[in-house]
């Protein structure tokens, strides 16, 4: 078994565990920097782990194929050989990139066609050809191809969708068990639930998921739309149903408070692009609350950008220094800003573990949650 779990909450559904990988250890609860054409951008995988503390990052199976493509990442030795990264990578499968980048796209049994965002050529991903795809990447953890349908869908094109999801999973897995990691090392494949916001889909789904006895399963189809409550409701319908002894993965999510009230029914991991894409535009993430520090406010305010911050970024710039680089456009502020809010939630999830371990979670997340809301 990949997944030990450590400790439960008493109080709520946390838990604390470690999921094994050829690359390394995971200690869940964790939040996985998204990296999605290898590289997470303006960080340096140096300061990912030894300022961020990231145990894990994520590549995307839809850019990494078209660029650069599975020729040059086989004959690379893989993904992490070619980054440069010898920790454990996630790939997310593809579908989900293909649906929210391109309005080009069709639908069918066999899979999805879809034209390249970048030069517009044609190309198909089917369930067998985006698991060889993960392959040759060669991430520890694969995702099964899904549609991610939006959190709007009627209740008819739901169930339809989900049935399509669940014929795609049987044909993932039928491939995952005819093929090999062609470097060596053991590649996990989640399955994804899906239901949109129907907790008798959801259920069903998270029942089907389970005769694949995978390494661990991920919840997708939420943040799409829906309201936060239903987005928690949809969360607990899963996670009743779901294995206990397997990591549960809540993809794309999500704000700080998101993270914390998903951890506390039973989430184990995450990964969402907000830390980095909004610390590009100036949103800082604090355990005070929220800075928007292209405010004038912040012009003259030379303390440092996070008196408790946990990377260098955080005590040697100050908080008018960061507001100049970003209103000037400097990629110097995309930067701090990134490694900021990436140290903020790789410190949140630590800090849930250890609360979880301590036996205090329930406590510590309720007076965390009220702060982490606030408008600085
Ligand atoms: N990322 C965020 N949500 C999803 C989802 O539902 N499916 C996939 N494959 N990726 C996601």
């Amino acid at each position: 078994m990949r997944f030990t779990l450590e400790h439960t909450d008493p109080r709520s559904s946390a838990r604390a565990g470690v999921f094994r990988t050829d690359h390394g250890e995971i200690r869940t609860p964790i939040f996985m920097p998204v990296g999605t054409v290898g590289s997470v951008k303006g960080v340096f995988h140096r300061d990912l782990v030894e300022e961020v503390g990231a145990q894990i990052i994520l590549g995307n199976t839809y850019h990494l194929y078209l660029r650069p493509g599975t020729e040059t990442l086989y004959k690379a030795g893989g993904l992490h050989r070619f980054a440069g990264w010898d920790r454990p990578i996630l790939t997310d499968s593809g579908g989900f990139q293909v649906f929210s980048l391109t309005g080009i796209r069709k639908l069918t049994e066999e899979g999805c066609r879809f034209q390249s965002h970048i030069d517009g050529s044609r190309h198909l991903f089917t369930p067998e050809n985006v698991i060889d795809t993960q392959r040759l990447i060669g991430a520890d953890i694969m995702m099964a191809f899904d549609e991610c349908p939006p959190g709007t869908a009627e209740y008819g094109y739901a169930a339809q969708s989900w049935a399509r999801t669940s014929r795609w999973l049987e044909r993932c897995f039928d491939r995952y068990r005819r093929t090999e990691c062609p470097y060596g090392h053991h590649q996990s494949l989640f399955p994804i639930v899906q239901g949109c916001t129907y907790a008798d889909l959801r259920r069903q789904s998270a029942e089907f998921v389970q005769q694949f006895d995978a390494d661990g399963y991920a919840i997708g189809g939420l943040a799409v739309g829906e309201p936060a409550p239903v987005m928690y409701e949809m969360i607990e319908t899963v996670n009743a149903v779901l294995p206990q002894d397997r990591p549960r993965y809540l993809m794309g999510v999500g704000t700080p408070v998101n993270i914390l009230e998903a951890i506390e029914r039973g989430v184990d991991m995450f990964d969402c692009v907000m830390p980095t894409r909004n610390g590009r535009n100036g949103m800082l993430f604090t355990s005070e609350g929220i800075v928007n520090i292209r405010n004038r406010k912040w012009a003259e305010d030379f303390s440092p950008i996070d008196p408790m911050g946990h990377t260098f970024v955080d005590t040697h710039y100050s908080k008018a220094y960061l507001r100049h680089l970003t209103v000037a456009g400097e990629m110097m502020a995309a930067q701090i800003a990134s490694l900021h809010n990436l140290g903020f939630y790789l410190w949140l999830v630590r800090e849930a573990r250890g609360h979880i371990v301590a036996g205090d979670f329930a406590a510590w997340k309720t007076e965390m949650v009220e702060k982490l809301g606030r408008r600085l």
